[in-house]
């Protein structure tokens, strides 16, 4: 192979695991511009009957979410959810401590459910573990789940809502070991509190599937120690343990923000040998999976203070290209972390830290809408243990790294396959031949691709269409091979036929 040539080597017999649908999930909170002139305002132009932004859930539509986990995030560990059920005057104007922002209540837990099923994705519910007793998860699991004959079933009957809405996967709080979370709690007291509120909650709905806390990031001082505290506290009855993560560029090194897909496979690692000791040490023979429910970048605008207003203009990220391929880079992660990487909730889905960013009559799809949409569009099946020989560049803070970074997945039930490749290069054009060892689809259906000179680039509403993804036309099968040419700072998909 000449080093400026890359292969990549694929085989249906050799994967990594099932592709969970989860793992193309969203999150919504109580957080700035997110919920209201996000999701919900009843003064736009696009309001529909239930004052929710048509314009929006098309776009949320595209994304195709299999799930959103809400109300938060930060918000949740102060919210009383019955101030946001029952009949809209009646609720409760407060002040959200979370974010110093004013909380109107006119959308809670209902609404939610009703945007969901418009936008058919699946609801992720938290219950608040920093204010909020076991008593509180449990009523609320009631409320939500529960069959009408008993108190809080009953008051979601009254509230017009008879049917349970059966919602499966419930998060045991938010990032409870960090100091800045309302009723932040050490890892011996999470550890019991989640326990006793998870066997509550089960008693409740059997049926659920619980979210223990884990870290709030890889630079917690309890890193990794919480994690493994809690689920030993906590393992056999809990499926999953969630991680959160924000990618940032603060030094503005480019080469080395680029190869963060190094730092995303890290965290995962440990905390998989994490969930295996904890299993034997247990002997157990249930398993926990990992839920990465909050993942995105945000480092430009950390503006958190709501100054006590309605809907602040809180941390609304502008994305640009480099941020794009962080982010196709962190799916090609998930991919190749199929085997225990199960839920993951791009954090969040509007204005805040978000692929959309709205007015009241517009909106803008941000650069990392893209990577996103093709993910969750193409990548079904089974995950591919892929093989890639690539030219290596060089960054400061992981040294040499492969200039591509690739993941793939393929259907067996109907042949079609998919190879998602981000060129993490600032210079370099990359010839790749693309080579099915078996299992070669019928044929490349499309190839699309993202890129750009200028790293910085992004779309505004003033310039929408900066960074927008190209058809490129010509990549056909050659035997079993496709040859294709990768340029720097790109990401590339090619879907095929089965
Ligand atoms: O997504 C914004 C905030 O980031 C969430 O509220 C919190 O969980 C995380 O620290």
């Amino acid at each position: 192979m000449s080093d400026t040539k890359a292969k990549i080597f694929l085989d249906v017999n050799r994967t990594v695991s099932e592709i969970s649908p989860l793992i193309f999930g969203g999150f919504a909170e109580h957080m700035g511009r997110c919920i209201y002139e996000g999701i919900y305002e009843p003064a736009s132009p696009h309001a529909d009957e239930d004052g929710l932004r048509t314009d929006v859930m098309a776009a949320l539509r595209e994304l195709n979410f299999s799930i959103i986990r809400y109300p938060g995030g930060n918000f949740l560990s102060g919210y009383n959810w019955l101030d946001g059920v029952g009949p809209k005057e009646n609720r409760p104007r407060r002040r959200d401590l979370a974010w110093r922002s004013i909380e109107t209540n006119q959308f809670g837990t209902n609404e939610f459910m009703k945007f969901a099923k418009k936008i058919d994705t699946q609801p992720m519910l938290g219950v608040n573990l920093g204010t909020g007793s076991i008593a509180d998860a449990s009523a609320l699991v009631e409320y939500v789940n529960g069959t009408p004959g008993t108190y809080f079933s009953d008051l979601r009957v009254s509230h017009g809502y008879r049917e349970p809405y059966g919602v499966k996967y419930w998060c045991l709080g938010n990032e409870m070991d960090g100091p800045w979370q309302i009723g932040h709690l050490d890892m011996d007291e999470y550890a019991r509190k989640a326990r006793e509120a998870a066997k509550m909650m089960r008693w409740q709905d059997p049926s659920i599937k619980l979210i223990l806390c884990g870290s709030s990031n890889t630079q917690m001082p309890t890193y990794p120690e919480w994690d493994r505290v809690a689920l030993e506290t906590c393992y056999n009855l809990v499926d999953y343990q969630s991680l959160h993560y924000y990618s940032m560029n603060e030094t503005d090194d480019t080469p080395s923000y680029l190869a963060q897909s190094y730092q995303f496979e890290d965290n995962l690692n440990t905390l998989e040998g994490t969930l295996r000791y904890v299993k034997a040490k247990l002997r157990s023979k249930h398993d926990v999976f990992l839920s990465w429910d909050e993942w995105n970048v945000w480092f430009k605008n950390r503006e958190m203070d709501g100054n006590w207003t309605e809907a602040p203009h809180l941390i609304e990220e502008v994305y640009n290209l480099e941020d794009a391929l962080v982010v196709a880079q962190w799916m090609n992660v998930f991919l190749r972390k199929s085997n225990v990487l199960k839920i993951a909730c791009l954090a969040q889905i509007v204005n805040v830290i978000a692929p959309i960013l709205t007015t009241t009559d517009s909106l803008v799809k941000q650069t990392i809408f893209y990577p996103f949409m093709y993910f969750s569009r193409y990548a079904r099946g089974n995950a591919l243990d892929v093989f890639t020989q690539a030219p290596m560049t060089e960054t400061k803070q992981y040294g040499g790294v492969p200039s591509l970074d690739v993941s793939a997945s393929h259907d067996p039930a109907t042949g079609q396959g998919a190879v998602f490749i981000v060129n993490r290069s600032l210079t370099e054009s990359i010839p790749v031949d693309v080579v099915w060892q078996t299992g070669k689809p019928s044929a490349v259906e499309a190839v699309y691709q993202i890129c750009g000179t200028d790293v910085k680039a992004a779309n505004t509403f003033e310039n929408p269409n900066q960074i927008v993804p190209q058809k490129i036309d010509g990549v056909q099968m050659d035997g079993d091979t496709q040859t294709l040419n990768v340029p720097p700072l790109s990401f590339t998909v090619i879907s095929y036929k089965g």
